[in-house]
């Protein structure tokens, strides 16, 4: 359902991505790891442009994302699920209002919307934190209120930007179960940007490690750490026996 091709983004000096191919099945759960710096966000980012890519091509069930008009661009990103690293909720909403928030957005009346994010904020398990403030909840339940408000769109596919990654120790499992919840129980297509390796192994239907800005190892998950040619796998294999 995704393709890329050769995707290519510099800043200045730095090659963030230098030539990424991918092809993404519709209902699978593809994880990207690497190291800090390797171009995982500039990947994840480039596929709904919120980054633009300075070369290669996408496609979204057949369709270029690089040729989409800003206005066709704006209806794709409604298709997609995206969840960052911190949160970026809206303070002064309730976890309620942040999930309604794309939803009336896109046109739908207020009713619907509530329905939908009711919804949403049960898979998430937060029903009862509907009316609360995002500060008055934890770092973890701040980011299911992030996975909530993607799946309140009802995307054909979700990106997930180190969903993790700003959360104590001790908060990461709940966003992790929720995530490996969804991953098994939606068919939902889904990019997973994490370092979580048993997470990864568990949930991934297939694993790519990013390096310098390429894919330079990919394998599903009881093979790709078994005779890893990458440096960074060799890396992640040493992690997984220490
Ligand atoms: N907006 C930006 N401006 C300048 N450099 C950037 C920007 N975003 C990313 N980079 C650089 O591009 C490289 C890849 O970054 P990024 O995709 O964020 O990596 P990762 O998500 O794997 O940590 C890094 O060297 C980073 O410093
Ligand atoms: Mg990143």
């Amino acid at each position: 359902m995704l393709q890329l091709y050769d995707l290519k983004k510099s800043y200045g000096k730095t090659q963030a991505l230098d030539g990424v191919s991918l092809n993404v099945s519709q209902g699978e759960i593809l994880v990207v790891m690497g190291p800090s710096g390797c171009g995982k966000s500039t990947l994840i980012r480039c596929i709904n442009r919120l980054t633009e890519p300075d070369s290669g091509e996408i496609f979204f069930k057949g369709k270029s994302v690089v040729d989409m008009s800003p206005e066709k661009l704006l209806r794709f990103r409604r298709r997609v699920g995206f969840v960052f690293q911190h949160f970026n909720l809206i303070q002064r909403l309730t976890v309620k209002e942040n999930v309604m928030f794309g939803p009336v957005l896109s046109g739908m009346d207020s009713k619907q919307a509530e329905i939908r994010a009711l919804e949403a904020l049960n898979k998430v398990g937060l029903s009862e934190n509907r009316d609360s403030l995002p500060r008055e909840l934890s770092g973890g339940q701040q980011q299911r209120v992030g996975i909530a408000r993607a799946l309140a769109l009802n995307p054909e596919i979700m990106l997930l930007d180190e969903p993790t990654a700003s959360l104590d120790p001790i908060l990461v499992g709940e966003v992790l179960d929720v995530m490996e919840d969804l991953a098994r129980s939606t068919r939902a297509t889904m990019i997973i940007v994490t370092h979580e390796v048993s997470f990864a192994l568990k949930v991934a239907d297939r694993i790519i490690l990013m390096d310098h800005g390429k894919t330079v190892e990919e394998g599903i998950p009881t093979e790709i750490f078994a005779q890893p040619q990458s440096e960074i796998g060799k890396k992640y294999k040493r992690l997984l026996v220490a």
